[in-house]
């Protein structure tokens, strides 16, 4: 039976925002997040203190972190993916001096994983950002918020330097083309050329997160991380497989731009056709030269693309609109299930980056309903990871590096498309509801079991 590498990091991974609760504690600002409170599709609602949106409180993890990590040690993790919210540390995100009890906060948190032999993988910003760098200066279609940060990014660089060795800058940075209020703080009207503008400032300060982190932990390994969704074409017709080839380099372009250190060709042609000016300075080119260490990704779906019209169905996914394979089938929120292209998409990957590959997210959501026993029988789960591990197995054997797998939320988690607690990823079930009614308490799942199987196994007991 093939095994997993014994260096391979083995986990789940979470997000500030969608965990932690606690949203005005301890100093903490408003970010983007907390005026979404329907999720990164829903509008913007501006709040104050005592609104009850889910995410105010989401699974109290900002308390109840002892707890789960615990559970997690229990299952066997090696590494957790968390992310720091920017608003703890910098509650309106232009101060000259960061929030001491923001910092304390993930000190403890960090010193809580270190207990438990569990290496932090840490997200600079996830899905989040300041609002108040939003109302102030327009977010990332400000070249200011490029300096603000910087700065950020030093001060969690220099504070955590012994604690934290593996960081990635922007979460799903792809993302923005999609939902440009969640990826770089712009209203959802914005002109492409201005959401390009925006992704431009947001590039160089990844780039510049980069060459800091490199200067003040040099031990440490900084990577990106893309929402990799493979487009497929629907057809073998030229035009279709042209199609496709344009479509995945609508998201390889972010990583083209982190892992090569300059705009593609193919990026400023798409611009020229279509009126975009993007202000790019000698110095961002000079900024941009900074890579990173290695690629990070979620994977949840892929889609198929068509030029034909009558064919080309938009079947709406978390943030990608894709025609549907009819090969594959779909999870209860319509995403599409697709093992083998894991495996296909960490060999795109790993030829045309021959950089380190970490899957930071992958997993299922669905409705858990506990049996009388009180236990979530979620073979539904277990079937999904086990098949999706198969094939970074696979991939790891094509002669693929493969750095670890982090799936995504190992705790139920409120989600991040339409703030539902309802629509469950975890190895670890939390009593809570969407309407907020529940004691919090924490579950263990049949698939927490499967799950510490496959970690004490390094893969053995997966079912090929
Ligand atoms: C990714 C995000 O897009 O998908 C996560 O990085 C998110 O934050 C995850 O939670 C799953 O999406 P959803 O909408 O089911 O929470």
């Amino acid at each position: 039976m093939k095994t997993f590498p014994d260096d391979f990091l083995w986990g789940g991974a979470v997000a500030a925002n969608q965990v932690e609760g606690a949203y005005l504690e301890d100093g903490k600002g408003l970010s983007t997040s907390d005026v979404q409170p329907q999720g990164v599709f829903g509008p913007v609602v501006e709040r104050v203190a005592g609104d009850s949106g889910i995410k105010d409180v989401a699974i109290d993890f900002y308390h109840r972190y002892p707890e789960d990590i615990k559970l997690f040690a229990e299952m066997g993790f090696s590494c957790l993916r968390v992310s720091i919210a920017w608003t703890r540390i910098f509650p309106n995100g232009d101060e000259q001096a960061p929030n001491e009890a923001g910092l304390a906060y993930y000190d403890k948190l960090f010193d809580e994983l270190a207990a438990h032999n569990i290496t932090p993988l840490v997200t600079l910003s996830h899905y989040e950002m300041p609002w108040g760098l939003v109302k102030q200066y327009g977010g990332w279609g400000s070249r200011q918020t490029i300096t603000f940060f910087e700065r950020y990014a030093r001060t969690v660089f220099a504070r955590y330097r012994e604690k934290v060795k593996l960081w990635l800058t922007f979460n799903e940075i792809n993302m923005s083309l999609h939902a440009p209020m969640t990826g770089v703080g712009l209203p959802e009207t914005s002109s492409k050329g201005e959401v390009y503008q925006a992704i431009h400032h947001q590039l160089v300060a990844s780039a510049l997160a980069v060459k800091a982190c490199h200067e003040i932990i040099p031990d440490a390994r900084i990577g990106n991380m893309l929402l990799g969704g493979l487009m497929y074409p629907l057809t073998c017709k030229p035009e279709d497989v042209l199609e496709a080839l344009q479509e995945n380099r609508a998201w390889q372009f972010f990583g083209d731009v982190q892992c090569r250190g300059a705009y593609p060709g193919y990026m400023l042609r798409f611009f020229r056709d279509n009126g975009i000016q993007v202000d790019i300075t000698d110095a961002d080119r000079e900024a941009l030269k900074s890579t990173v260490d290695f690629i990070s990704f979620s994977y949840y779906m892929t889609g198929c693309v068509t030029t034909d019209e009558e064919l080309n169905h938009q079947a709406r996914g978390n943030i990608l609109s894709m025609v549907p394979n009819p090969h594959l089938a779909s999870s209860e929120w319509g995403w599409q299930i697709d093992p083998v292209g894991l495996r296909t998409l960490l060999n795109v990957l790993w030829d045309r980056y021959q950089k380190p590959l970490f899957i930071v997210e992958n997993g299922l959501g669905a409705k858990d309903k506990p049996d009388a026993d009180g236990v979530v029988q979620d073979d539904y789960r277990i079937s999904y990871l086990n098949d999706h591990l198969v094939q970074v197995r696979e991939a790891i054997d094509d002669g693929v590096e493969v750095m670890g797998y982090t799936s995504w939320g190992p705790i139920d988690l409120v989600s991040a498309s339409k703030a539902e607690l309802s629509k469950r990823y975890g190895f670890i079930y939390v009593d809570r509801d969407d309407s907020g009614k529940g004691t919090l308490a924490r579950s263990r799942k049949k698939s927490f079991h499967w799950y510490k199987e496959v970690i004490a196994t390094k893969g053995a007991s997966l079912k090929a």
